[in-house]
């Protein structure tokens, strides 16, 4: 009798502690462990290897706090998970995923890292984290895309000119079948899918610099938005992103202080002196493609021997502060450096075929920081030297710029030929490879195609939403 009435006690003990104390405790510890002190150090040989988490806190309340604590001195130590709605349970976990991947293979040797050779694990800042944090976006991100509004000026925008980036992203991401969700309470994101090239085009007064039916609409549009749905006003529009190529996007977007303050603003104008602010915003490039395709002649890579007769080339317009200097600095100065306003008449060579026989493309700002330019270098393989100032150059925060493009300030300009006649054959050799191997992020695909530009683009609002830095 006293034997089995010990067997029952034990039983019993072991049942409490089995569905009570060893659940609780494994939940508080779980809680925890989700939200580690923000910092760590990984062992990779990233530049940077401080690996820094800036802290979401969700608001619940739609009393207008700032929800986008960007950086807390000290995180909670203690958030019950329950706190956290499903959405924020997976960016948690994302950002988990990274963490761990970062320090376990933050190498760039890594094995799983969908790479041909490692020479083009380069022009990546920390390969095993990007290459993480993209497969999570795939798996994770879901967008919702606002219904409101219609074409031409919301779900619509220009794609056969200079701002098709604004275009052809807004008319992808309508038609994308995955990452889009139509549901909003499985959204981590929520898209504005207003067009300010089309706006320029539809309601602005052609020569008038009144900028206010643009701010009208953009206000307009966020009070309709912000009635029918409880979204906006549940994140102060922390959580919201808008696209715009056009020049103007960063004026317009001021239509409405938590959109221009808050918001992610993905731009191809990204100019901090026009309060671009990096940690938040999103620096997309600029893609002309004036039929809806990539011209002929630079659709496919050149060959790999390509002769370049011409140290440098520019042809381009007298817009903004740094042209000018520049022409008047190398127009007609030198047969090495091609640099003209206008293509010279009696030549049979076009625009691309310069840009072709060239070794580097001078890309200076004009009216805005972006240019296509850049991206015409880049298929190419004419090495890009950005001329510009305040420049926040796309996708930055995964990819490493030095290693297939040049920087030149200002200043240096009248020093130009000195500085590209030093750069070696290796060196010129390197940063082509590099420009092979980024290609495929400044290239449209219809439809999209992964780590094409329209994922990249996602993938830098991911990574806002995310609040993460990556190393
Ligand atoms: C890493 O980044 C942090 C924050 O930007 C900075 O304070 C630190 O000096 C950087 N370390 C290195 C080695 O660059
Ligand atoms: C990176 O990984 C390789 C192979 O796994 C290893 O030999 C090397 O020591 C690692 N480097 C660092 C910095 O961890
Ligand atoms: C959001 O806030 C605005 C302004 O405070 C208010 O007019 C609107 O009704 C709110 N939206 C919702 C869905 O409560
Ligand atoms: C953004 O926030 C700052 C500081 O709170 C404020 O002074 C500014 O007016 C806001 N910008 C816009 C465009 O509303
Ligand atoms: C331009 O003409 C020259 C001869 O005058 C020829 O060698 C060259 O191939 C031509 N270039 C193009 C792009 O047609
Ligand atoms: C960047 O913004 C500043 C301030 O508005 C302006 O002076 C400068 O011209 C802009 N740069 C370009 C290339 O647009």
């Amino acid at each position: 009798m006293e034997g089995s009435h010990w067997v029952k006690w034990i039983k019993t003990t072991f049942f409490l502690c089995c569905f009570f104390l060893f659940p609780t405790v494994f939940y508080f510890l779980s809680s925890i462990s989700v939200h580690r002190p923000v910092s760590f150090i990984n062992s990779g040989n990233a530049p940077n290897s401080t690996f820094r988490l800036r802290w979401w806190i969700p608001s619940v309340s739609g009393d207008g706090t700032p929800p986008l604590a960007l950086t807390l001195p000290s995180p909670p130590r203690f958030i019950p998970k329950k706190a956290m709605s499903s959405v924020e349970r997976d960016l948690a976990r994302a950002r988990a995923a990274i963490r761990r991947a970062v320090s376990q293979k933050g190498n760039a040797s890594s094995s799983s890292t969908p790479v041909t050779g490692d020479e083009y694990l380069n022009v990546y800042r920390n390969p095993a984290a990007f290459f993480r944090s993209y497969s999570e976006m795939k798996k994770r991100f879901r967008v919702y895309v606002y219904e409101e509004g219609e074409a031409p000026l919301v779900h619509d925008g220009p794609c056969k000119n200079i701002y098709t980036t604004e275009g052809r992203f807004i008319q992808d991401l309508d038609m994308m079948r995955t990452i889009r969700t139509r549901d909003p309470s499985l959204a981590h994101a929520f898209f504005l899918p207003f067009s300010v090239s089309m706006m320029v085009k539809f309601i602005y007064v052609p020569d008038s610099h009144d900028h206010s039916p643009l701010h009208r609409f953009i206000s307009d549009y966020l009070h309709v938005v912000s009635s029918n749905h409880p979204f906006w006003n549940r994140s102060a529009g922390a959580d919201h992103f808008m696209l715009s190529c056009h020049d103007w996007g960063p004026y317009v977007s001021r239509a409405n202080s938590e959109l221009y303050n808050k918001s992610i603003r993905a731009l191809c104008n990204a100019n901090t002196s026009e309060g671009f602010n990096p940690r938040k915003d999103v620096s997309i490039p600029e893609i002309h493609l004036l039929t809806g395709e990539i011209p002929v002649e630079i659709r496919s890579p050149p060959p790999p021997n390509t002769h370049r007769p011409f140290l440098a080339f520019f042809a381009g317009g007298l817009h903004g502060p740094i042209r000018p200097f520049l022409l008047q600095q190398w127009q007609d100065r030198d047969p090495d450096l091609r640099v003209y306003q206008y293509l010279p008449k009696n030549s049979n060579m076009s625009y691309h075929s310069f840009m072709h026989k060239s070794k580097f493309c001078l890309c200076p700002s004009g009216w805005e920081v972006a240019s296509p330019r850049v991206v015409e270098a880049i298929y190419t393989e004419c090495i890009p030297v950005i001329i510009s100032e305040g420049y926040v150059l796309p996708f930055s925060d995964v990819l490493k710029w030095d290693e297939f493009s040049l920087t030149v300030s200002v200043a240096d300009v009248p020093r130009l030929k000195e500085l590209l006649s030093r750069v070696t054959d290796e060196e010129m050799e390197r940063l082509r490879g590099g420009l092979r191997a980024v290609r495929r992020h400044f290239v449209f695909n219809q439809p999209a195609k992964s780590f094409d530009v329209f994922h990249m683009i996602l993938h830098s609002v991911w990574l806002r939403r995310l609040n993460v830095k990556l190393p």
